[in-house]
């Protein structure tokens, strides 16, 4: 099967977001990273674009330039990514759906509801996909959850109750700070910082899961920094239009909470609790009975979990991660051999072929105690006596 054609918008160097999206992208080989507009430096990102493996053609300086350069091409991309900052999202959606293409967007989508329901309407009138990107849903339990509620295993839902809450904005000082400045100017970030910035993940979740929206809300909304014009904290109640009630909390100055997405689920016949930073385990708590961890991978799941388990039971989600740090020791390796360098003392870590060599001393040396009683023998190889 011949691969996708993927490109991005936003995700330069150094970016939150887009390593993630590239990781993403080409995990399933599914899609070719074939054109990008990375930066919004135009040299820097053509360069880097060229760094990741983009022909020179096809790495542009600029979002416009690469809407030119697609759109008559026979092999143009089937997919955009926009990972950009937020108020620039609309208008790059905009472009690239109504020249045809496919759009992964970055959330907020928009900056406004009547910019929302244009890309709605484009979407529709087009017939190209806008996904947005709320990737937490990718979990496989967080399917599971959702495919539980669906089966009725929980009956029907009564509450539910979503978090997003960290502490990575709650230094005062950070006033002075421009990677955090802009997120509370409503100039730049509109008329919600936390909300819109994690919230929205919090809330969609909750939405995905029970299979209902929001229909009603009341929010109470603070700024407990001083400085701030927009919310570091809310405290939002919800009614969804399946008749459940919502309870959602997203901070920026909760110390000592990191990521802080969780989810629970309390219906008619048990409860689920699910967090993000433990993500292979749910807990569930049908009526009248014990406690019982559902552990990400097991037998007898919902198709929808299956299918988007990547690994075996017991393994943390983020392992093919782990692997992925080999092969990139392992480049930079051979990189800095090729062009005669030291190699980045950093990179210098994977597992040489002495460590697979001490493994089988270690074998064979557990192998022999073990048949001496636990006497002690040496563990290292001949050569490195
Ligand atoms: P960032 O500030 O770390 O990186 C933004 C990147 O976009 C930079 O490389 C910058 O040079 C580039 N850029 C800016 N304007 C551009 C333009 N006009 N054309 C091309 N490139 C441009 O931002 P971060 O944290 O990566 O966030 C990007 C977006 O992703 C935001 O909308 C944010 O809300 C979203 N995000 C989503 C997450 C999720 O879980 N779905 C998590 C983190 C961020």
């Amino acid at each position: 099967m011949a691969k996708l054609k993927w490109g991005m918008i936003g995700g330069g160097e150094g970016s939150q977001i887009g390593p993630a999206h590239r990781l993403g992208a080409g995990l399933d080989g599914l899609f070719e990273f074939t054109a990008g507009a990375l930066d919004h430096r135009p040299e820097a990102g053509r360069d880097y674009g060229q760094r990741l493996g983009l022909s020179p053609d096809r790495s542009y300086g600029d979002w416009r330039e690469m809407l030119e350069g697609e759109k008559g091409r026979d092999d143009r991309v089937d997919l955009v990514t926009v990972a950009t900052p937020n108020a620039t999202h609309f208008e790059i959606t905009k472009a690239f759906l109504e020249n045809g293409f496919h759009v992964l967007c970055e959330k907020p989508m928009t900056m406004t509801v009547e910019e929302g329901e244009d890309i709605v309407r484009l979407s529709e009138k087009t017939g190209r996909i806008c996904a947005v990107n709320y990737g937490y849903t990718g979990y496989s339990l967080v399917r599971h959850m959702k495919a539980m509620v669906a089966r009725g295993d929980l009956g029907r839902v009564r509450l539910v109750v979503a978090e997003f809450a960290h502490g990575h904005h709650a230094d005062a000082a950070d006033m002075d700070n421009p990677r955090v400045r802009w997120r509370y100017d409503p100039a730049q970030a509109g008329v919600s910082a936390q909300f819109a910035d994690c919230g929205i993940h919090a809330l969609h979740m909750a939405s995905f899961v029970i299979g209902q929206n929001a229909e009603r809300l009341s929010a109470d909304t603070v700024s407990c920094i001083d400085s701030r014009t927009l919310e570091d904290d809310a405290m939002v109640n919800l009614r969804f239009d399946g008749g459940t009630v919502g309870r959602l909390w997203t901070s920026s100055i909760a110390i000592g909470r990191q990521h802080g997405l969780t989810l629970q689920v309390f219906g008619e016949k048990g409860g689920l609790r699910w967090a993000q930073e433990q993500p292979n385990q749910l807990y569930w708590m049908p009526l009248g009975e014990r406690l019982q961890i559902i552990e990400r991978g097991e037998a007898n799941l919902s198709p929808e979990a299956d299918r988007s388990t990547r690994v075996t039971i017991g393994h943390a989600e983020g392992m093919p991660l782990a692997f992925a740090n080999i092969y990139s020791d392992l480049a930079e390796a051979i990189r800095a051999a090729k062009d005669g360098r030291d190699m980045d003392p950093a990179a210098d870590l994977y597992p040489r072929a002495e460590d697979g060599l001490r493994s089988m001393a270690a074998v064979f040396a557990v192998a022999e105690s073990g048949k001496r009683n636990g006497e002690w023998v040496d563990a290292r190889p001949p050569l490195f006596r």
